[in-house]
């Protein structure tokens, strides 16, 4: 199986785990406890149909859409990811490249394996840095202003990582950041040599973002469970949120919002945005899945922030659904993370490209020619 015969999300996923060690392979493709709610996510887009109309002159069709007041050239962007450089050599660097070649924003993970200022240096489109709130207060300052200066449009507050979620794959693989060469875990590397060599061989695995503040650098092998549990603030609160957002004083979002509670109090502190997601059921399994939830969260908010929908999106109907329910635009962390484990650069840019010509075909099939054209009325429950 090669890039060329890669079609849609299972392709890339199963090109994915070809190339990787099982356990970052299972690190992407897992999720918490029972991954029921993980199922969800994307299940969830099966219980609604589309109704397209004909004859209505299709032929140009404009995908973009505007979000945190930058224009978007189609509706689904990258969302953050951690550890990209572990997936593939070149990690977030592949990942902007591909985005701003698509015209669409990236976002960039507190945990990112780049630094904000050389994506800032690649990339000149619309970009996010997704931000964790640590216990040790110089550290966010250093996030937070590092972000500002490399000219970030948006910062995108983390709110359902408050602890660790149960990710049962990574317990049984033993998989750590950076990855542990232990007896039990050299074998599953070994049988991946052309990854192990590029690991091995190419600039050493780092996080920019963290490794001055970490005690024990960040070099120290360490499960995502146990950084969320022990460095993030279990204590954050509305009143907090509220601070960075105002410290912040641009576009600011809160990532991981289901409640219709928790997305009225986002309009109440300042937010210009949430983003509908649970983390791509990494966290608390059992939770709704978000394109289940969007209606009530749009209802309440919809015409005070955007609401980005974000979760299980492997197919452009996914978006259309979402943006008809109305999302202002989608985003997606594995639709692009098995491509870049693919095929590094060319493997996000097919994917990225696979997922517009979705879009724009099943636009025209629906018989609009504007984002802004998709509504409820074109959407049935069955
Ligand atoms: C491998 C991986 C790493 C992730 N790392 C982060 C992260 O560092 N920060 C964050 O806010 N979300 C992180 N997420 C969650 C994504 O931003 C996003 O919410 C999720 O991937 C959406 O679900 P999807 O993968 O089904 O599209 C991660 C997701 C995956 C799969």
């Amino acid at each position: 199986m090669r890039l060329q015969d890669c079609h849609n999300f299972n392709d890339f996923r199963l090109l994915a785990k070809k190339r990787l060690p099982s356990p970052v392979f299972n690190y992407i493709d897992g999720a918490a406890d029972d991954e029921k709610t993980y199922e969800r996510n994307t299940a969830s887009f099966d219980d609604v149909d589309l109704i397209p109309n004909v004859l209505r002159g299709v032929a140009d069709v404009d995908l973009s859409v505007e979000i945190f007041g930058q224009k978007i050239d189609m509706p689904l962007y990258c969302s953050p990811t951690a550890l990209q450089r572990l997936f593939h050599f070149d990690g977030e660097r592949a990942v902007a490249r591909a985005a701003t070649k698509f015209g669409t924003m990236f976002g960039v993970s507190a945990l990112a394996t780049v630094s904000v200022e050389e994506i800032s240096e690649i990339s000149s489109g619309p970009k996010m840095f997704q931000f964790y709130f640590h216990k040790d207060r110089g550290l966010n300052d250093s996030c937070m202003e590092r972000a500002k200066a490399a000219g970030f449009d948006v910062l995108a507050l983390t709110v359902d990582t408050i602890t660790g979620g149960n990710r049962e794959r990574d317990l049984r693989t033993g998989f750590t950041s950076p990855p542990k060469f232990t007896l039990e875990s050299v074998l599953s590397y070994m049988l991946k040599p052309a990854w192990a060599i590029n690991y091995l061989t190419k600039e050493k695995f780092s996080l920019p973002h963290l490794d001055k503040y970490v005690a024990e650098g960040t070099n120290t092998a360490t499960s995502i469970g146990s950084y969320f549990s022990t460095m993030l603030d279990q204590n954050m609160n509305w009143n907090d949120a509220e601070t960075l957002c105002s410290k912040w004083g641009g576009h600011f979002a809160l990532k991981g919002i289901m409640s219709v509670d928790d997305a009225k109090k986002a309009v109440d502190i300042g937010c210009t945005g949430i983003i509908v997601s649970n983390h791509g059921g990494r966290q608390l399994d059992g939770s709704r899945a978000p394109f289940d939830q969007l209606e009530e969260i749009v209802d309440a908010v919809g015409d005070k922030l955007d609401v980005i929908c974000e979760g299980g999106i492997q197919r452009g109907s996914h978006v259309l659904k979402a943006l008809s329910v109305g999302a202002k635009a989608c985003a997606g962390g594995r639709l692009y993370l098995n491509a870049l484990a693919a095929a590094g650069q060319p493997g996000v840019e097919r994917a990225l490209s696979l997922l517009r010509t979705e879009i724009e075909r099943d636009m025209k099939l629906m018989g609009y020619t504007k984002i802004s054209e998709l509504g409820p009325h074109n959407l049935r429950r069955r």
